[in-house]
């Protein structure tokens, strides 16, 4: 096949899904500064300061082109205290041992997966950790059903390839062929619903590491510092399973739902706090009792039992994450800001704990009626959340 039949094939099969794709100036995230007012800042950006202390105080070997040691990585994800006084917030709340073993996977010729249940902060992880390998967590592709070989391999610019005819000016790297050109860190949000033929594109990649481009007799080979990140979810297993060619490129790192409610609450405090600040929601007195028993409801309805392992409860069919939990106390906050007075309150979490827990209506209605009807209306201490909650079913 001719450059010119080669590079026809490739136009009427990207038509449809890449005639828009604008030329993106490369390593966007690194470097470039976030423009006043952004709603939500890249890691990289919003954690500057703590990256660059880290950066300062870290003496310990590098990666090629990484801009901490493993242990800075690590360090930045997991929290601490620099020798010079420094805090690094943690941004990950869990077992200390997953998040080393997920920093030195990305040191070695590996890919990571990160699998879990939705909410477990894979996709947190996996921006977190980007951003401190490689200062730039902007190289994402978003897997969906729909998601073509081009947002993993490359496209093309229409305009330059019917102007100047295939060249390297005409092509549109993909976030991947981006990572592998700079050696950076690239990421790939829900990998496993891609379609399989996508997923497959990966393979040439991490394992020989290079990514050819045969209209242009040309490859692009991945320099030192490059490497991916995955993240999938478990409930969406068997809907394009892995490969077994492309499960073995990845070393895969399960993270589990907070072990404990001390580490729930922990995690919903601050995460709440910081999306608080963000939103320029006024900070609100110590809202913890609140958060707590959003945390427990959550707990008890996952897990079909009582704290007290008393009571066995139905669960609903949602998954009441922690990122709803988190969702839940945000909205709570809002209300209690702009019209109560000013204190997270029963009645500003009632209403979103409902939306929460009853999703497919007609079963977890029942579910929730009879949760606050036996758990709720018993408790000590809960009599006002309970009326609350009538209130709001009424
Ligand atoms: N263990 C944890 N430590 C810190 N933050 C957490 C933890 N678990 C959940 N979160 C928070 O939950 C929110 C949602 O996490 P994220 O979106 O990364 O979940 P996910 O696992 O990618 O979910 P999904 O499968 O739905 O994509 C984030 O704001 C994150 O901070
Ligand atoms: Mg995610």
């Amino acid at each position: 096949m001719t450059v010119s039949e080669s590079v026809h094939t490739a136009s009427t099969t990207t038509a449809s899904t890449t005639a828009s794709t604008p030329v993106v100036p490369t390593a966007a995230g690194a470097g470039a500064a976030t423009p006043d007012g952004v709603l939500r800042p890249h890691a990289e950006h919003a954690f500057a300061d703590e990256l660059r202390a880290l950066a300062a105080a870290d003496d310990r070997p590098r990666p090629a082109r990484w801009r901490l040691s493993p242990w800075g990585v690590a360090t930045y994800l997991l929290g601490g205290t620099l020798p010079d006084g420094t805090v690094i917030t943690p941004k990950y709340v869990g077992p200390r041992r997953l998040v080393e073993v997920a920093v030195s996977t990305l040191a070695t010729d590996r890919a990571l997966l990160l699998l879990g249940v939705p909410g477990t902060a894979k996709t947190w992880v996996s921006e977190h950790l980007a951003a401190a390998v490689s200062g730039d967590s902007t190289l994402l592709v978003q897997g969906t059903a729909g998601t073509p070989e081009e947002a993993v391999r490359y496209g093309w610019d229409y305009a330059q390839l019917l102007a100047h005819g295939p060249s390297r000016a005409a092509l549109v790297p993909s976030p991947v062929m981006r990572a592998m050109a700079e050696g950076t860190t690239a990421r790939v949000e829900e990998l496993t619903r891609i379609p399989a033929d996508v997923q497959d594109a990966l393979i040439t990649i991490l394992s020989e590491k290079t990514l050819p481009v045969p209209e242009l007799g040309q490859e692009v080979q991945a320099v030192r510092g490059f490497n991916l990140i995955a993240t999938a979810n478990d409930r969406d297993r068997g809907v394009n399973e892995l490969s077994s060619a492309l499960r073995r490129r990845f070393n895969t790192v399960v993270l589990p739902l907070p072990a404990t409610p001390d580490a729930e609450v922990d995690i919903v405090s601050r995460r709440v706090e910081q999306i608080g600040r963000s939103l320029d929601l006024p900070p609100t007195p110590d809202g913890t009792a609140e958060i707590r028993r959003v945390v427990t409801i959550f707990r008890e309805l996952r897990d079909g039992a009582t704290t007290d392992g008393r009571s066995k409860l139905k669960s609903p069919s949602g998954t009441l994450s922690t990122a709803e939990a988190i969702s839940v106390v945000t909205g709570g906050l809002a209300l209690a800001a702009h019209f109560g007075d000013g204190v997270l309150r029963p009645g500003d979490v009632a209403a979103g704990i409902m939306g929460a827990v009853v999703r497919d209506s007609a079963t977890d209605r029942v579910v929730w009626q009879e949760y606050l009807e036996t758990v709720v209306r018993e408790r000590d201490g809960w009599q006002d959340f309970y009326r609350a909650c009538r209130e709001v079913s009424a």
